[in-house]
């Protein structure tokens, strides 16, 4: 007998990008491929799904979590954000622009892990100098960019500097 076709599913509500979703998901199904594949937010990226990479990094509850660690029912009841909430009608956001603006990006595929990874850093509201900013992107991997223009647009963003 097909194993999935017995599958239980689970209902869960998830608050996502604000807006409310109630779904029945399978047991086994990763966050982020509940995210891509049954609400289309193809924004988060999968990369290796070991959690080391950090590709599918999004906010839970405001806190930087990796969507391939966790599974679609342990979103139940919470709050949950991505990459496509960041701009807002059509204008690109503070860290986005900064990205831009640095070369903070080539190929773009690590791009949403850093995003979020830093609006968490942006929205604690703790001063960190450019070392312990790379300390904490370091959860990240980007294979194009050196990092070093990563770094300077989440630097600029969280202290304002102009370089
Ligand atoms: S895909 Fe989640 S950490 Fe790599
Ligand atoms: S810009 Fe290509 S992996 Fe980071």
């Amino acid at each position: 007998m097909d194993e999935l076709a017995t599958e239980e599913l689970v209902e869960i509500t998830v608050t996502v990008n604000g807006t409310v979703h109630r779904e029945r998901v399978s047991p086994r199904m990763h966050a982020a491929d509940f995210l891509r594949q049954r609400l289309g937010l193809t924004g988060t990226h999968i990369g290796c799904e070991q959690g080391v990479c950090g590709m599918c990094t999004v906010l839970l509850d405001g806190e930087a979590v990796k969507g391939c660690l966790l599974l679609a029912p342990q979103l139940d009841g919470r709050e949950l954000r991505t990459v496509e909430s960041l701009a807002q009608g059509g204008e690109l956001a503070p860290l986005q622009q900064a990205f831009k603006d640095c070369g903070g990006l080539q190929c773009g595929f690590c791009t949403p892990g850093f995003l979020m990874t830093a609006t968490a850093l942006r929205e604690s509201g703790r001063r960190l100098d450019r070392e312990q900013i790379r300390e904490e992107l370091s959860g990240v991997l980007c294979r194009c960019t050196g990092y070093d223009g990563i770094l300077t647009a989440v630097d600029r963003v969280l202290n304002g500097e102009q370089r």
